[in-house]
């Protein structure tokens, strides 16, 4: 019997490519997401589209059920779906932390507990948290991005003792700057960065500047989903995926540096004269 992957947000990006290349090797592929009439790929074979908003718990639960239902088993679930959210933590309203929290990281929780019956009955599993770059080093302007990412990191690292008695292995694929909808339509910010009474709005201009000029370093999406891919078939017992040349230089830098140079390093390049 083919194998089965569970993917969450898959209308565009990492989440997209992922599908599609699973799909070329032959998988079956539940691809969830908010909006199904997003998808762009419902007639490839193996490929079945559901419903799935990860932070409303009847979606997550509905659309576990039916993909068990119809594909038979899950093999691999690709936690995927998150967004970004950038600017001063002093005035992100309480809605914006809950829904980055209950997106990046509940979410995740949620998924991850609807298909842990099925993958400890079977003795089998691998559960990919897609991470970041940011949830292993972090950026000015992104505290509250970070703090979901880094928690992520910890979560995976800790499971992945819980659930290897079960046969279950746990990854994190961290990428570095992915040419994706992230840092376009999804992005969500805290504050104007052109604001005139916002105190913060040098640094902000001067972080989404920062991240705009390094466009030119980033990896494309089908990049990322081939080391997803590597991460779901290996077979090692490997918890963490570096993707990306831009992220394995940065985290390179971080090993080597002092931590002191290293920020000041980070500080000077993002912020320039704002820091
Ligand atoms: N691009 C980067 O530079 C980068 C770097 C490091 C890590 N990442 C991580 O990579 C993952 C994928 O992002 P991407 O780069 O592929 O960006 P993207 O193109 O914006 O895709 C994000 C996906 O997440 C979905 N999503 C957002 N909120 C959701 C929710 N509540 N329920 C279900 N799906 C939801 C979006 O769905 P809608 O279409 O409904 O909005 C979309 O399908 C994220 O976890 C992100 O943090 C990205």
């Amino acid at each position: 019997m083919a194998q089965t992957v569970f993917i969450t947000g898959t209308s565009t990006g990492i989440g997209a490519a992922a599908v599609r290349l699973f799909a070329a090797h032959g998988w079956q592929v539940a691809a969830t997401m908010r909006n199904p009439a997003d998808a762009k790929f419902s007639n490839l074979p193996g490929v079945r589209v559901y419903a799935l908003d990860v932070t409303d718990a009847a979606s997550v639960q509905r659309a576990v059920a039916q993909a068990q239902r119809e594909f038979g088993r899950l093999d691999v679930l690709l936690n995927n779906a998150g967004y970004g959210l950038v600017g001063p933590f002093e005035t992100a309203t309480p809605a914006q932390i809950q829904q980055q929290f209950a997106t990046n990281v509940f979410g995740v929780f949620a998924v991850t507990q609807a298909v842990l019956p099925a993958m400890r009955a079977q003795k089998s599993g691998v559960i990919i948290n897609i991470t970041s770059v940011g949830g292993r080093t972090a950026f000015p302007m992104n505290s509250l991005y970070h703090a979901t990412k880094f928690g992520l990191d910890g979560f995976s690292e800790s499971l992945w003792y819980e659930l290897a008695p079960f046969g279950i292995q746990v990854k994190v694929v961290a990428p570095g700057g992915v040419a994706t909808d992230f840092a376009g339509r999804s992005l969500h910010l805290t504050a104007d960065p052109n604001g005139e009474a916002n105190p913060y709005a040098g640094q902000m201009r001067a972080v989404l500047d920062a991240f705009s000029s390094r466009g030119g370093a980033a990896s494309q999406p089908e990049h990322i989903a081939e080391i997803i891919y590597q991460a779901a078939t290996d077979g090692k017992n490997q918890l963490r995926y570096i993707a990306g040349d831009d992220a394995e230089r940065l985290l390179g830098a971080k090993a080597h540096m002092t931590e002191s140079d290293f920020m000041q390093m980070i500080q000077q390049n993002f912020l320039g004269n704002n820091g």
